[in-house]
Formats: C-alpha cells, sequence, structure tokens
C-alpha cells in the first residue's frame, strides 16, 4: 500500500540530481573541514534546479549564492545485496542536523558521520514524549537521475505536527533542503532502479533537559536515510489484517493527526498480537464509532467501491 501510494504521484517528481555528470546543490557545509568525505563520494557544483517547484527554485538560488567549490570522485554503489532489501536499519554515511532553542529559529545545519547522538537522561523527548518523525523515499532512475515525491508536503505536514507539540520547526525550505543534501551525501546507498528506494527519516525532538512538564529549552531536527526495500515481507502481493476493536490509533483532541512518535509504540501491543495470529498487521478503527476505517499501523489505507 504505501509503495503504491507512493509510485501514484510521479508524475510531479523532483529531480535531484545526476549520479553521474550532472551537478547538484552544496550547502556551505560541505566546505567544512570537519566533515570527511568517503573517497567515492560525488559532490558536484551546482548549476540549475530547472524542474523544480517554486519551494525548490527558492532554495536553489539560495545555495547558488553559497556553492562549495568541493568535487571529488563519482559515488560506488554501496557493498550490500540490493537485490534482498528488507525495511530494515541499514547505517549509511551521514545524518543533517540541526539545532534551535525554545523560541528560537533553526538556522544552520550540517552534515556529521552517521552515528549515535548524545542526549541528557532529562531530554523532553525521553521523558514525555515530545518527538514527531517523518517518512518519504528517495529512487533512482534509470538515467541515474534521483527522484523525491513532495517533500515539501512532508515539511509541512512536520510543522502542523510542530505546531500541536509545541516545538519549533525548520522552515518548508529548510526541510526540503536538509533532505536534498543527505540524499546526496549518502547518494551510494540509493538503491539502482526498481531495487527499492531510500528511506529518509527526518525527527524533530526535544533535546533539551526538563524535569517538570514543559517544552524542551532546546530542539534538535536530524535526518538519517536507509535503504529499503518494501515494507511488508509479502512485497506487493496481498496482506492480511485483523480489525482492532479496542486499541485505537487516535481520539478526539487527541494526537491522531499528527506523526507524533508516541503514536506508535501505543500500537505495538495490538501489532505483536495480530502478527503472533499470523496476521500482516491491524487495520484500526475510529474510536468513537468503532465502525469507519482509520489507517493500518504504519500505512494508510485505500478502498475502492465497486459497483
Ligand atoms: C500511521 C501511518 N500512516 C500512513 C503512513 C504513510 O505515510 P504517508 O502518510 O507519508 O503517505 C505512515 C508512514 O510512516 C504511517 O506511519
Amino acid at each position: 500500500m504505501e509503495s503504491a501510494a507512493v509510485f501514484s504521484g510521479l508524475g510531479s517528481n523532483y529531480l535531484l540530481g545526476a549520479s553521474r555528470g550532472a551537478s547538484f546543490l552544496l550547502p556551505p557545509f560541505f566546505n567544512d573541514k570537519r566533515i570527511s568525505f568517503p573517497a567515492p563520494l560525488q559532490l558536484q557544483k551546482q548549476s540549475s534546479f530547472a524542474s523544480f517547484n517554486n519551494v525548490q527554485a527558492a532554495s536553489s538560488a539560495r545555495f547558488d549564492a553559497a556553492v562549495s567549490d568541493v568535487y571529488s570522485e563519482v559515488s560506488e554503489l554501496a557493498d550490500i545485496d540490493w537485490d534482498n532489501l528488507g525495511f530494515g536499519f541499514m547505517p549509511t554515511d551521514y545524518m543533517y542536523v540541526m539545532k534551535c532553542s525554545r523560541g528560537g529559529n533553526f538556522s544552520k545545519g550540517e552534515l556529521q558521520r552517521f552515528g549515535n547522538i548524545e542526549m541528557n537522561p532529562s531530554a523532553g523527548v525521553l521523558n514525555y514524549g515530545q518527538g514527531l518523525f517523518e517518512g518519504l523515499k528517495a529512487y533512482k532512475k534509470e538515467d541515474g537521475k534521483i527522484l523525491l515525491f513532495r517533500p515539501e508536503e512532508n515539511a509541512q505536514r512536520m510543522r502542523m505536527g510542530a505546531e500541536r507539540m509545541c516545538m519549533p520547526s525548520p522552515t518548508v525550505e529548510q526541510f526540503v533542503e536538509a533532505v536534498k543534501v543527505t540524499v546526496l551525501a549518502n547518494e551510494r546507498w540509493v538503491p539502482p532502479p526498481g531495487k527499492g528506494s531510500l528511506y529518509i527519516r527526518p525527527l524533530l525532538m526535544g533535546t533539551g533537559a526538563v524535569l517538570g512538564l514543559a517544552p524542551s529549552p532546546e530542539y534538535t531536527f536530524l535526518i538519517y536515510v536507509s535503504p529499503v526495500g518494501n515494507y511488508f515481507k509479502e512485497g506487493l502481493a496481498p496482506i492480511n489484517l485483523v480489525i482492532e476493536t479496542e486499541v485505537h490509533r487516535a481520539a478526539p483532541g487527541g494526537t491522531g493527526g499528527v506523526k507524533t512518535i508516541g503514536n506508535y509504540a501505543a500500537v505495538l501491543k495490538a501489532q505483536s498480537a495480530a502478527k503472533a495470529k499470523g496476521y500482516s498487521d491491524v487495520l484500526y478503527l475510529d474510536c468513537v464509532h468503532k465502525k469507519y476505517l482509520e489507517e493500518v499501523s504504519s500505512c494508510n489505507v485505500f478502498t475502492v467501491k465497486v459497483y
């Protein structure tokens, strides 16, 4: 279901750049001496993003002004089994990190080597669940270009969620730029055409220390990526869902309308029980009438009415 939804909109794709011979936008921090790119990482000088929409055109202009003179060799594809990608975490080369204080604005992000992050045990996200995530994918085309599916919509959704969760959030432009540079820095992990996609996971977290319940004093926006295949082990074959009547994903006045992390742990119990009975996942009903379809634990559901 998830794959079908993603593919359905490829008409409005965004062109990220080409693996070979094309140009990319590079932010100033690509010149940062703290960042050492792996030898095969390809970073080429930006020229234009002709096929981008307004949001991306704006970001292109900004990057043009700060274009880096960093060039390096063409990336080699990562040495993994591309034919058997599942939906499991696989570490890649870089992650994007940008911080902001409460009441402030996100300003300067940077690429860092992918790795563990340090957090105060009293961080808002750990103690009170002040966190959001997003999920989108980058696909490689036959001609080597990389496609994103309307990333500004994910940015908008994160902004709506941040408002609900009392967090500052990156602008749409910052979000889209961050996605692009993270994908480009990890280009060798984008699966070849037809083998899967590079899953992009932006996080927004209250990382400052709090003890009494309050918004965190500091926030971290982080993006990591991982190559993935189909979400369900069934691939694109039909899956069996069990309808859940007791556990609900969303309630009026709650946080079901935003992509906050706490929505997910809350359905693990129902999902585990369903899997133990041989189902692929759970289909949740609305909590008021207990009859309207809502969604599956981690994906949308679409119905087709046959007359
Ligand atoms: C609960 C839920 N619904 C739907 C989706 C599908 O994603 P999108 O809403 O971006 O199409 C996801 C993916 O993370 C999800 O977790």
